[in-house]
């Protein structure tokens, strides 16, 4: 039998469409299985700042369907030096806490390994981030909302750039990884992604603007991952302006709204699903692992595993978007 009897949560880093679904998962579940739970506000910034209050199941009615976090989120410097987390581990042992689930992406995964190592203190995390980029899981919550968002924004500019005959740079969030462009890509029916993943093997741009734009077309739209590493589609567009004078170049950077918005059903099940499991987990003495789901199992991935490997981009999608393209 586990000796966890006070559970806490906690939302951290980005926010995602889901976390709200995840949050009302962790609780209920908690709740049905005799644990009482506290509701950690603004992240590891609030273990420090003692935001906590008891968490019952009418704290998470009505929030299925809505955006954002109830908790609300934060990044959190002072967490990531040893007073910030001792601070932290005295607040959470004051509240009697003995575990804590955490919501969040990469950042907020590493934050919670080291705080397990270093106090011994058993953390469970859900992948929140709508980036996808967590290696062990299919799909991290909030990424299925966010490419739905992507899709239905492509499919309005793709009116513009019809009507004007234009070649539009769409740019979208993912941090490092290109899930987001490559499958919003597919999703929009768009002509390419340019992705930090590939860009290594081939200059991109060219690659699209020779092989890839038939004379027939007379429009396109190009799906661009945010990244140094693809150069943005700022400094994509300048290029072409440069190199290729007969396109008409626009560029639109979608931003904050893909983070925004009422999660999917997908998203909502796979919160509520995660949410759960971490229960599972914790009443099952497990710890430092973050809940994933492949191929529609429940599993457990060790923290280490889950932040040091990057996920790997399915070489198929690739070769679908540009068979899809000519
Ligand atoms: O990790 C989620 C994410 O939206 C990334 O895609 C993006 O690079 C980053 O967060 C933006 O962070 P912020 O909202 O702090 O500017």
């Amino acid at each position: 039998m586990s000796e966890i009897k006070t559970i806490g949560i906690l939302t951290s880093g980005g926010d995602a469409p889901g976390m709200n679904a995840a949050i009302r998962s962790v609780t209920r579940a908690a709740i049905f299985n005799g644990l009482k739970v506290k509701g950690i506000y603004r992240g590891y910034r609030g273990l420090i700042t003692n935001e906590i209050v008891d968490f019952h199941t009418e704290n998470v009615s009505n929030i299925i369907q809505r955006g954002g976090t109830i908790l609300k989120t934060a990044r959190c410097k002072e967490f990531q030096t040893p007073e910030g987390r001792q601070l932290a581990y005295d607040v959470a042992r004051s509240h009697g806490i003995d575990a804590i689930v955490v919501i969040g992406g990469d950042g907020s995964l590493t934050g919670a390994r080291i705080f397990a190592n270093e106090f011994d203190f058993p953390m469970i995390g859900l992948p929140g981030t709508i980036d996808n980029d967590l290696y062990g899981t299919d799909a991290t919550i909030g990424y299925d909302t966010a490419l739905n968002t992507i899709m239905e924004c492509a499919d309005k500019i793709r009116d513009t750039a019809t009507s004007h005959e234009r070649l539009f740079f769409i740019e979208v969030m993912g941090r490092d990884a290109g899930f987001l462009a490559l499958n919003g890509a597919i999703a929009a029916g768009a002509e390419a992604a340019i992705i930090p993943e590939i860009s290594t093997q081939v200059d991109q741009l060219a690659d699209l603007i020779q092989n890839g734009f038939r004379k027939s077309k007379s429009s396109s739209i190009v799906l661009v991952a945010e990244s140094p590493v693809t150069g943005g589609a700022m400094g994509l567009a300048q290029r072409v302006k440069n190199e290729y004078p007969g396109y008409d170049v626009r560029v639109s950077i979608l931003g904050h709204l893909q983070r925004g918005g009422s999660p999917t059903a997908k998203d909502r099940i796979l919160a509520s699903r995660m949410g759960s499991a971490a229960i599972d987990a914790i009443l099952d003495d497990q710890r430092n692992v973050m809940i994933g789901i492949k191929n529609d199992e429940i599993t457990y991935v060790p923290f280490t595993k889950a932040i040091k490997n990057d996920k790997p981009i399915n070489p198929e999608l690739l070769a679908t978007l540009r068979k899809l393209s000519i």
